[in-house]
């Protein structure tokens, strides 16, 4: 270390003075150095000890965990007590000293938005400042639409017979993202920009190319802000999906998102779900509204399987609506198997607001199979009660709802009945000509998980993302 320079560096004669009458004799001019060392030790001391004047810097992007995940429900409502016993008091975050290294761009140090890259994204519409797309007027007059049965794609309609089926892995990520119409927000709801940004994060965190999402309760508006955060880097996601109103722009979709680099959509079709005519958009039994299931036929490029994925969100209110809708998916389902040579797996996902024991599950459960139930303690992630929250815990308080499904074929497989996720333990009969999916190929549930949906104590949506992993495995390969 320099004393020469820090002596230097500190102003005033009489130090200048004593610097030039440095003592010649080593023995005096050793104590001197030590002194210097001694005085010099004490700054750096007093600089870096909390008694220090001068601030520490916080660590930019201190990322808040959300610790109370694990915490058990009465100890949840015990705090959510004490929060609204202090509700009137400043939050934490009000309370941190604003420091030289806050970012005022990114004020809540949210690691995921510490780095803005270009270009940079429009911001996510927000409700009561724009128009909203997709958002009905109050008291529209809704006209009723009908759509024509769409024609079946050739590549659709081509037999198993003489097809060999490859190995595919996929995924099928279920949310309903809440909608954010132009009302006033539920208690304990964030804004949709808040809210779009974790939806969109926690569907790319986690998902690869081959995952399909099915949503439900988004207008336009709010598909279009999701696209854009999937997007944001590579144009890879689209989606197939229409207003439950007007089968065009407005009204909630239940769109199925896919990765169009390794999909492409051979069909697609939406209907409506009531006792009239499905081609129409009319209200059914006793729904409160007019309600849609979205259907898409995805071709994996690599391997050319097909999936066929349902997405729909049932009446809320309507008991003969959502077994009259149970059964007009199955009706769809096994049109597609029975007028064509479609002989793939089809899966229905979504918010079918109805108990696992409810007459239109039951329903669904003799033809499909609800894919959590093929998870078993190896397999099965995350969440194990209630797919639906509130956006308070209050859902989980007052006790839990399971009301989001993801449906699989019947013949889907446990993996321990298989011998593993990639290899296939059934017998393989290479002279088989068959043109039935499960004698070719096993169909298996990998694993099954309802992700959290709860971060820096704010839920994203009323709901939690559930997820499905499936395997096809060719019996012969
Ligand atoms: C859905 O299918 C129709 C034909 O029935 C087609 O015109 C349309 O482009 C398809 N939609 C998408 C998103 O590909």
């Amino acid at each position: 270390m320099g004393t020469h320079i820090s002596a230097r560096s500190i102003d005033g004669p009489s130090l200048n003075k004593w610097f030039l009458k440095m003592p010649s004799s080593p023995k005096s001019r050793f104590r001197a150095l030590l002194l210097a060392s001694v005085v010099a030790l004490i700054i750096i001391y007093y600089f870096k000890s909390p008694n220090s004047l001068i601030t520490s810097q916080r660590p930019v992007g201190n990322l808040i965990l959300d610790y109370g995940s694990h915490r058990s429900i009465e100890e949840q409502i015990q705090e959510q007590e004490e929060q609204q016993s202090a509700n009137s008091e400043p939050t934490d975050s009000e309370n941190v000293p604003s420091t030289q290294s806050e970012d005022q761009g990114n004020p809540r140090k949210f690691l995921g938005d510490i780095n803005v890259v270009p270009p940079s994204e429009a911001p996510p519409v927000s409700p009561g400042t724009k128009e909203l797309l997709g958002v009905p007027p109050p008291n529209y007059f809704f006209k009723t639409v009908t759509n024509p049965e769409p024609r079946m794609p050739k590549e659709w309609i081509q037999s198993l017979t003489n097809r060999r089926i490859e190995n595919l892995k996929f995924r099928i990520y279920s949310h309903n993202v809440k909608n954010g119409g132009s009302h006033e927000l539920v208690s304990g709801e964030l804004s949709w920009e808040e809210r779009v940004k974790e939806i969109a994060l926690s569907m790319k965190f986690h998902s690869t190319e081959t995952t399909i999402f099915t949503l439900q309760e988004v207008y336009k508006y709010q598909l279009l802000d999701i696209l854009a955060q999937l997007n944001k880097f590579n144009d890879e996601w689209a989606f197939y999906g229409v207003g439950r109103i007007n089968g065009k722009d407005l009204g909630e979709f239940v769109p199925i998102l896919y990765n169009k680099n390794h999909w492409d959509l051979l069909y697609n079709d939406t209907i409506w779900l009531n006792d009239k005519d499905p081609r129409s958009s009319l209200q059914g039994w006793d729904a409160t509204y007019a309600r849609i299931a979205s259907v898409a036929s995805l071709r994996h490029k690599l391997s050319n399987n097909i999936i066929n994925v349902f997405n729909t969100h049932f009446d809320h209110v309507g008991t003969a609506a959502r077994e009259g809708s149970s059964e007009l998916i199955l009706a769809k389902a096994n049109s597609i198997l029975k007028q064509s040579e479609n002989k793939w797996p089809s899966f229905f996902a979504g918010d079918f607001n109805a108990y696992p024991d409810d007459e239109c599950i039951t329903k669904i459960k003799s033809e499909m199979t609800n894919s959590v139930a093929l998870a078993t303690v190896g397999n099965r992630y995350g969440h194990t009660k209630s797919t639906v929250t509130g956006f308070e815990g209050e859902v989980l308080r007052d006790g839990e709802q399971d009301i989001d499904y993801i449906f699989a074929p019947k013949y889907t497989k446990r993996v321990d009945e298989v011998g593993g996720a990639k290899t296939s333990s059934s017998v393989c009969d290479k002279s088989l000509k068959s043109n039935v999916f499960a004698e070719k190929a096993d169909l298996v549930l990998i694993q099954f998980g309802m992700l959290h949906s709860k971060f820096n104590g704010r839920y994203m949506s009323d709901h939690r993302p559930i997820v499905a992993d499936f395997a096809i495995n060719p019996k012969c390969s």
